[in-house]
């Protein structure tokens, strides 16, 4: 890139939110350049996020099938040892991979990779520092995308070392299996990284606030959830918050009690967790020099169009308003450089999918049955059993559950929510029915192969719209 040039589009920050929408912007024909400091394109998400921890659900996930659950298949294995070094390497394999094909794409689409941290000089001046933190550039930009994303909500008096105090960063690289392992926040990182480790042969206990895991789904997949992680081995402390926590040689002692207050308990670990949610980054960007305004929770604040305080900066991902979720970010990325380009883009809020990659899988999108409680909506209910269908029953893995949620009036599809195999994959079913605004009928009518999964969420539908189905 040249400090000379006057781009159309600045994008500072290269995740799932800024790269889609770098790309977007430049297949639109505009000029654009793509500013991020960490050295590799991708973000937290293929990183340290969403990708290195698949790896790590995947391939745990077949360690723990291999010693457990091949027997009754048929299927005699001995002698199965773990190598974490491995499995580290594998990881490290699928993040380097598709790191580099962003940039490969960003070549392909004319996409100049700034590398270094940009910080505002003024509203359409953007410094750049290196990343050998010394050289210094200003780049033009005629429209900005702040799309800087989150990092870890630290908590007050626990210094995360990244050793034995650890962020999700940290539990993603431990060089050993932890004996005991504490994690604050049953949400989805503490489910996630806590059925890695506990796959692994960790001890975990999982403390949360709460009276409920999850963070905030279906109230009755949450209480069937819970149940199979205990099932798997995983501990819970509910309704309990942590005290404090202090590093002693080579544990950690965590002092907890109930949230309501009672007598304090201690925890002894090899590795504690803290996964309390994640919040917007804006350190060193320079918003305040700008003036571009942040709400009380540190977030960016901007309109339906994506624009801040300041009409020529707009903002994406998990730095703004909304679900901190990768696709939420691409959505936005795509819809904010449209935007820019033609004046139209579009994300329906009302149709994002959320997805907890444990086994089995839970996924929902829409709205859940407490909250079509609360809203007062007459609704109705189809719960199928994975227990009562053929695929399941062959694959032997049954756990879970589809249930759909639809207006009593209009059989219009509310909300789906699914506990089970491949949930994730199968999720995107029920999206594209609401975005097509579906009624439950329609899908029930709708023929789907056998034997597949993807039958239960037909069943449901049926249960939803007529009261009952062929199978159940
Ligand atoms: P980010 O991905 O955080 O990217 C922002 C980028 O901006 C960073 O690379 C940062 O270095 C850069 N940056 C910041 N400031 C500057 C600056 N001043 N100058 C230059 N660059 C800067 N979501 C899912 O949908 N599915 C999942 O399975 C999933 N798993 C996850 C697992 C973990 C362990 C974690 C932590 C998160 C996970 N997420 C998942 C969430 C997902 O990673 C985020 O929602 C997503 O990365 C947000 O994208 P973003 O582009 O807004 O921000
Ligand atoms: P989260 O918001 O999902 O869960 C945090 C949990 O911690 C909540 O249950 C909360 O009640 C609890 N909690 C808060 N303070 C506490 C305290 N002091 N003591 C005990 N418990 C406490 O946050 P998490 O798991 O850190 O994930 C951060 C973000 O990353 C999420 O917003 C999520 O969207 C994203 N993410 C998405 C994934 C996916 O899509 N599969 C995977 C991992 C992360």
């Amino acid at each position: 890139y040249s400090t000379g040039t006057e781009y159309d589009v600045v994008v500072i920050g290269g995740g799932p939110g800024g790269y889609p929408a770098a790309i977007k912007a430049a297949q639109q024909g505009l000029k654009v350049a793509c500013i991020e400091k960490r050295g590799a394109l991708g973000g937290t998400c293929l990183n340290v996020g969403c990708i290195p921890s698949k790896a790590m659900l995947n391939n745990s996930h077949i360690y723990h099938r291999t010693q457990h659950d091949l027997k009754s298949r048929g299927i005699e294995v001995s002698g199965v040892k773990l190598d974490l070094d491995n499995m580290h390497k594998a990881r490290l394999r699928a993040v380097g991979g598709l790191t580099k094909g962003v940039e490969f794409l960003f070549k392909k689409y004319g996409v100049d990779y700034v590398k270094g941290t940009g910080s505002f000089k003024t509203a359409t001046e953007i410094n750049v520092t290196g990343l050998d933190g010394k050289s210094t550039s200003t780049i033009k930009a005629k429209n900005v995308i702040i799309a800087t994303g989150s990092e870890v909500t630290p908590i007050p008096g626990m210094e995360i070392d990244e050793k034995l105090i650890v962020s999700s960063t940290g539990a993603l690289e431990l060089s050993k299996v932890p004996k005991k392992m504490v994690v604050i926040g049953a949400g989805v990182i503490g489910l996630e990284l806590g059925s890695v480790w506990a796959r692994l042969g960790s001890e975990v206990t999982v403390v949360e606030y709460l009276g409920a895991i999850g963070a905030g789904m279906d109230p009755e997949l949450a209480k069937g959830f819970h149940k199979l992680l205990t099932k798997q081995g995983l501990k819970f402390k509910m309704a309990t918050k942590v005290n404090s926590a202090r590093v002693e040689g080579d544990i950690v002692k965590v002092e907890v009690e109930a949230s309501k207050g009672g007598k304090p308990e201690t925890l002894e670990a090899d590795a504690v967790l803290v996964s309390i949610g994640r919040r917007p980054y804006t350190t060193g960007l320079g918003l305040e020099k700008i003036g571009v305004e942040l709400d009380n929770r540190g977030r960016v604040v901007i309109d339906s169009e994506f624009k801040t305080n300041i009409p020529s900066i707009r903002c994406i991902g998990d730095v703004t308003f909304g679900p901190m979720l990768a696709h939420k970010a691409e959505d936005e990325g795509f819809a904010v450089s449209e935007m820019i380009a033609t004046g139209h883009g579009h994300v329906n809020y009302d149709c994002i999918p959320s997805v907890i990659y444990t086994h089995p899988e839970v996924a929902w999108v829409g709205k859940n049955e407490a909250e079509l409680k609360e809203q007062g909506v007459n609704y109705k209910s189809g719960s199928y059993p994975f227990v009562a269908n053929s695929r399941a029953r062959t694959n032997d893995d049954t756990d879970g559950l589809v249930k759909v949620l639809t207006d009593a009036d209009t059989d219009r599809i509310l909300g789906v929510h699914i506990m089970g195999p491949n949930a994730g994959e199968m999720i995107a079913e029920g999206v594209l029915a609401m975005e097509y605004n579906a009624s439950a009928e329609d899908i029930g009518r709708t023929c789907h192969a056998h034997p597949t999964l993807s039958e239960a969420f037909r069943e449901a539908c049926l249960l939803a719209s007529f009261g009952n189905a062929i199978n159940f």
